[in-house]
Protein backbone atom coordinates (compact mmCIF):
# COMPACT_ATOMS: atom_id res chain seq x y z
CA UNK A 1 0.00 0.00 0.00
CA UNK A 2 1.70 3.33 -1.32
CA UNK A 3 0.59 6.40 1.94
CA UNK A 4 2.27 9.89 0.98
CA UNK A 5 2.40 12.18 3.77
CA UNK A 6 1.16 15.50 2.26
CA UNK A 7 2.32 17.19 5.77
CA UNK A 8 -0.49 19.91 7.44
CA UNK A 9 -2.41 22.45 5.74
CA UNK A 10 -3.11 25.54 7.50
CA UNK A 11 -5.11 26.76 4.56
CA UNK A 12 -8.39 25.51 3.04
CA UNK A 13 -7.99 22.42 1.20
CA UNK A 14 -10.46 21.93 -1.88
CA UNK A 15 -12.03 17.64 -1.68
CA UNK A 16 -13.12 16.76 -4.84
CA UNK A 17 -13.85 13.21 -6.13
CA UNK A 18 -15.49 11.31 -9.22
CA UNK A 19 -13.99 13.65 -12.09
CA UNK A 20 -15.43 10.59 -14.55
CA UNK A 21 -13.46 12.11 -17.48
CA UNK A 22 -16.27 14.91 -17.66
CA UNK A 23 -13.82 17.41 -19.65
CA UNK A 24 -16.79 20.54 -18.32
CA UNK A 25 -17.25 19.57 -15.19
CA UNK A 26 -13.39 19.55 -14.33
CA UNK A 27 -12.99 22.84 -15.74
CA UNK A 28 -15.43 24.01 -13.86
CA UNK A 29 -14.31 22.67 -10.68
CA UNK A 30 -10.54 24.16 -11.12
CA UNK A 31 -12.70 27.57 -11.92
CA UNK A 32 -14.57 27.31 -8.61
CA UNK A 33 -10.78 26.99 -6.84
CA UNK A 34 -9.40 29.85 -8.11
CA UNK A 35 -12.04 32.04 -7.33
CA UNK A 36 -11.74 30.55 -3.95
CA UNK A 37 -8.28 31.25 -4.45
CA UNK A 38 -7.45 27.84 -3.26
CA UNK A 39 -4.09 26.78 -4.76
CA UNK A 40 -3.65 23.54 -6.93
CA UNK A 41 -1.33 21.66 -3.97
CA UNK A 42 -4.70 22.59 -1.59
CA UNK A 43 -6.87 20.44 -4.20
CA UNK A 44 -7.26 16.86 -2.89
CA UNK A 45 -8.64 14.52 -5.58
CA UNK A 46 -10.20 10.99 -4.25
CA UNK A 47 -9.86 9.15 -7.67
CA UNK A 48 -11.51 7.59 -10.08
CA UNK A 49 -10.95 10.96 -12.92
CA UNK A 50 -11.63 8.42 -16.20
CA UNK A 51 -15.29 7.35 -16.41
CA UNK A 52 -18.57 7.26 -17.36
CA UNK A 53 -18.07 10.65 -19.92
CA UNK A 54 -16.45 11.31 -22.86
CA UNK A 55 -12.97 12.74 -22.64
CA UNK A 56 -10.77 10.47 -20.45
CA UNK A 57 -7.18 11.34 -21.52
CA UNK A 58 -8.29 14.73 -22.05
CA UNK A 59 -9.60 14.84 -18.34
CA UNK A 60 -6.67 12.82 -16.89
CA UNK A 61 -4.05 15.51 -18.52
CA UNK A 62 -5.73 18.55 -16.93
CA UNK A 63 -5.61 17.12 -13.49
CA UNK A 64 -1.75 16.23 -14.35
CA UNK A 65 -0.79 19.42 -15.26
CA UNK A 66 -2.68 20.62 -12.28
CA UNK A 67 -0.14 18.26 -10.14
CA UNK A 68 -2.81 18.24 -7.05
CA UNK A 69 -2.29 15.04 -5.24
CA UNK A 70 -4.84 12.38 -5.88
CA UNK A 71 -5.58 9.01 -4.40
CA UNK A 72 -5.85 6.02 -6.86
CA UNK A 73 -9.54 5.00 -7.41
CA UNK A 74 -10.34 1.82 -9.27
CA UNK A 75 -10.49 3.07 -12.12
CA UNK A 76 -6.91 3.89 -12.43
CA UNK A 77 -6.32 0.89 -10.72
CA UNK A 78 -7.99 -1.07 -13.11
CA UNK A 79 -6.74 0.74 -16.47
CA UNK A 80 -3.12 0.81 -15.21
CA UNK A 81 -2.69 -2.23 -16.03
CA UNK A 82 -5.03 -2.60 -19.23
CA UNK A 83 -8.07 -4.69 -17.39
CA UNK A 84 -11.35 -5.19 -18.90
CA UNK A 85 -13.84 -3.62 -16.31
CA UNK A 86 -13.45 -0.75 -13.72
CA UNK A 87 -13.37 -3.85 -10.78
CA UNK A 88 -16.60 -2.12 -9.67
CA UNK A 89 -17.32 -6.00 -9.01
CA UNK A 90 -21.12 -5.94 -10.17
CA UNK A 91 -23.00 -8.45 -10.47
CA UNK A 92 -23.24 -10.21 -14.19
CA UNK A 93 -26.00 -9.24 -16.31
CA UNK A 94 -27.10 -6.15 -13.92
CA UNK A 95 -27.55 -3.13 -15.58
CA UNK A 96 -24.10 -1.73 -14.13
CA UNK A 97 -22.22 -4.24 -15.06
CA UNK A 98 -23.96 -4.09 -19.27
CA UNK A 99 -23.20 -0.34 -19.24
CA UNK A 100 -19.58 -0.46 -17.33
CA UNK A 101 -18.60 -2.31 -20.17
CA UNK A 102 -19.18 0.31 -23.00
CA UNK A 103 -17.58 3.28 -20.74
CA UNK A 104 -14.85 1.36 -19.45
CA UNK A 105 -13.49 0.22 -23.05
CA UNK A 106 -14.04 3.73 -24.20
CA UNK A 107 -12.01 4.98 -21.09
CA UNK A 108 -9.01 2.28 -22.02
CA UNK A 109 -9.29 3.18 -25.52
CA UNK A 110 -8.79 6.79 -25.23
CA UNK A 111 -5.67 7.15 -21.82
CA UNK A 112 -2.60 6.79 -23.66
CA UNK A 113 0.93 4.68 -22.15
CA UNK A 114 2.20 7.29 -20.11
CA UNK A 115 -0.89 7.98 -18.58
CA UNK A 116 -1.76 4.43 -17.62
CA UNK A 117 2.17 4.92 -15.97
CA UNK A 118 1.17 8.08 -14.06
CA UNK A 119 -1.74 5.98 -12.59
CA UNK A 120 0.09 3.10 -11.55
CA UNK A 121 2.22 5.06 -9.98
CA UNK A 122 -0.66 7.23 -7.63
CA UNK A 123 -0.70 6.45 -3.84
CA UNK A 124 -3.66 4.78 -2.11
CA UNK A 125 -3.76 6.92 1.03
CA UNK A 126 -2.84 10.66 1.24
CA UNK A 127 -2.43 11.80 4.85
CA UNK A 128 -2.40 15.45 6.28
CA UNK A 129 -3.28 17.54 9.16
CA UNK A 130 -5.36 20.44 9.63
CA UNK A 131 -6.07 22.29 13.08
CA UNK A 132 -4.54 19.73 15.08
CA UNK A 133 -6.61 16.96 13.57
CA UNK A 134 -5.08 13.87 11.19
CA UNK A 135 -6.83 12.65 8.06
CA UNK A 136 -6.49 10.27 5.51
CA UNK A 137 -7.84 10.32 1.78
CA UNK A 138 -8.91 7.19 0.44
CA UNK A 139 -11.14 6.18 -2.86
CA UNK A 140 -13.82 3.87 -1.41
CA UNK A 141 -11.99 1.51 1.19
CA UNK A 142 -9.06 0.36 2.59
CA UNK A 143 -10.27 -3.42 2.64
CA UNK A 144 -11.54 -3.14 -0.94
CA UNK A 145 -10.48 -0.29 -2.92
CA UNK A 146 -14.42 -0.43 -4.39
CA UNK A 147 -16.05 -0.75 -1.29
CA UNK A 148 -19.66 1.38 -1.58
CA UNK A 149 -20.07 3.05 1.82
CA UNK A 150 -23.00 5.18 1.59
CA UNK A 151 -24.87 7.93 4.03
CA UNK A 152 -27.30 5.42 5.66
CA UNK A 153 -24.59 2.10 6.00
CA UNK A 154 -24.26 0.63 9.01
CA UNK A 155 -22.05 2.36 11.72
CA UNK A 156 -19.64 -1.25 11.91
CA UNK A 157 -18.82 -0.72 8.24
CA UNK A 158 -17.58 2.73 9.12
CA UNK A 159 -15.61 1.37 12.06
CA UNK A 160 -14.38 -1.80 10.23
CA UNK A 161 -12.79 0.38 7.58
CA UNK A 162 -11.15 2.90 10.50
CA UNK A 163 -9.58 -0.11 11.51
CA UNK A 164 -8.02 -1.34 9.19
CA UNK A 165 -6.83 2.37 7.87
CA UNK A 166 -5.60 3.02 11.66
CA UNK A 167 -3.95 -0.55 11.75
CA UNK A 168 -1.78 1.13 8.86
CA UNK A 169 -1.33 4.45 9.58
CA UNK A 170 -2.06 5.21 13.62
CA UNK A 171 -4.72 7.00 14.66
CA UNK A 172 -6.70 9.13 12.79
CA UNK A 173 -9.14 12.09 13.25
CA UNK A 174 -10.90 11.41 9.91
CA UNK A 175 -11.53 10.02 6.56
CA UNK A 176 -12.08 11.24 3.06
CA UNK A 177 -13.44 9.04 0.76
CA UNK A 178 -14.77 8.92 -2.55
CA UNK A 179 -16.44 5.97 -5.03
CA UNK A 180 -19.68 6.01 -3.88
CA UNK A 181 -20.83 9.75 -5.88
CA UNK A 182 -22.60 10.90 -2.89
CA UNK A 183 -21.54 13.62 -0.66
CA UNK A 184 -22.07 13.19 3.03
CA UNK A 185 -20.20 13.71 6.32
CA UNK A 186 -21.46 10.63 8.85
CA UNK A 187 -20.11 11.37 12.26
CA UNK A 188 -19.06 8.89 14.52
CA UNK A 189 -18.72 10.32 17.60
CA UNK A 190 -15.10 10.43 18.19
CA UNK A 191 -14.27 10.53 14.35
CA UNK A 192 -15.93 11.90 10.96
CA UNK A 193 -16.41 10.04 7.40
CA UNK A 194 -16.14 12.96 5.00
CA UNK A 195 -17.23 12.04 1.38
CA UNK A 196 -17.04 15.02 -0.75
CA UNK A 197 -19.19 13.34 -3.73
CA UNK A 198 -18.36 13.52 -7.43
CA UNK A 199 -17.54 16.01 -9.84
CA UNK A 200 -18.53 14.61 -13.10
CA UNK A 201 -21.85 12.57 -12.07
CA UNK A 202 -24.77 13.70 -10.43
CA UNK A 203 -25.64 12.24 -6.79
CA UNK A 204 -29.04 10.48 -8.59
CA UNK A 205 -31.07 13.31 -6.73
CA UNK A 206 -32.55 15.08 -9.93
CA UNK A 207 -30.02 18.32 -9.88
CA UNK A 208 -27.56 18.09 -13.00
CA UNK A 209 -24.91 20.37 -10.81
CA UNK A 210 -22.47 17.81 -8.72
CA UNK A 211 -20.90 18.42 -5.71
CA UNK A 212 -17.25 18.93 -3.80
CA UNK A 213 -15.84 20.33 -0.28
CA UNK A 214 -13.63 22.32 1.60
CA UNK A 215 -12.36 21.51 4.55
CA UNK A 216 -11.46 24.29 6.63
CA UNK A 217 -10.44 24.25 10.58
CA UNK A 218 -11.01 20.70 10.25
CA UNK A 219 -14.54 20.88 9.21
CA UNK A 220 -16.04 20.18 5.92
CA UNK A 221 -18.12 22.56 4.08
CA UNK A 222 -20.24 21.26 1.14
CA UNK A 223 -20.59 23.12 -1.95
CA UNK A 224 -22.98 22.27 -5.50
CA UNK A 225 -21.09 22.72 -8.98
CA UNK A 226 -22.62 24.06 -11.73
CA UNK A 227 -20.78 23.14 -14.77
CA UNK A 228 -21.67 23.49 -18.85
CA UNK A 229 -23.74 20.04 -19.03
CA UNK A 230 -24.99 20.37 -22.27
CA UNK A 231 -21.30 20.17 -23.79
CA UNK A 232 -20.71 17.53 -21.80
CA UNK A 233 -23.55 15.46 -22.84
CA UNK A 234 -22.62 16.46 -26.94
CA UNK A 235 -19.42 14.84 -26.54
CA UNK A 236 -20.91 11.55 -24.86
CA UNK A 237 -23.00 11.65 -28.21
CA UNK A 238 -20.33 12.02 -30.33
CA UNK A 239 -18.52 9.64 -28.64
CA UNK A 240 -21.16 6.97 -28.87
CA UNK A 241 -21.52 6.85 -24.85
CA UNK A 242 -25.76 7.16 -25.27
CA UNK A 243 -26.30 3.94 -23.16
CA UNK A 244 -27.93 6.20 -20.30
CA UNK A 245 -24.93 8.03 -17.86
CA UNK A 246 -25.68 11.16 -20.82
CA UNK A 247 -28.99 10.99 -20.00
CA UNK A 248 -28.45 10.77 -16.41
CA UNK A 249 -26.03 14.38 -16.52
CA UNK A 250 -29.05 16.14 -17.47
CA UNK A 251 -31.62 14.49 -15.24
CA UNK A 252 -29.35 14.38 -12.59
CA UNK A 253 -30.62 10.58 -11.90
CA UNK A 254 -28.48 7.49 -12.37
CA UNK A 255 -29.44 5.09 -14.77
CA UNK A 256 -29.12 2.04 -12.30
CA UNK A 257 -30.07 2.22 -8.56
CA UNK A 258 -28.51 -1.53 -8.98
CA UNK A 259 -25.34 -1.27 -5.89
CA UNK A 260 -28.23 1.78 -4.29
CA UNK A 261 -29.14 0.43 -0.42
CA UNK A 262 -33.28 0.52 -1.10
CA UNK A 263 -33.76 3.71 1.22
CA UNK A 264 -31.55 5.84 -1.10
CA UNK A 265 -33.63 4.81 -4.11
CA UNK A 266 -34.79 7.79 -6.08
CA UNK A 267 -38.90 7.89 -5.66
CA UNK A 268 -39.81 8.29 -9.05
FE1 LIG B 1 -14.59 4.16 -7.70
Amino acid sequence: MKVVDLGNFDTPVLLFGGPYSNLQATQALLQQAHDMQIKPSNLICTGDIAAYCAHPSETMDLIQQLDCPVVAGNCEKQLAVNAMDCGCGFDEGTTCDLLSAGWFAHASSQVTDEQRDWMHNLPDVLVFTQSGKRFAAIHGGITNISRFLWPTSPEAEFREELGAIEDVLGAVDGIIAGHCGMQFCRDLVDKIWINAGAIGMPANNGSADTSFAVLSSGKPEFHSLSYDVVSAVSAMKSANLVKGYDVALQTGYWPSEDILPQELRAKR
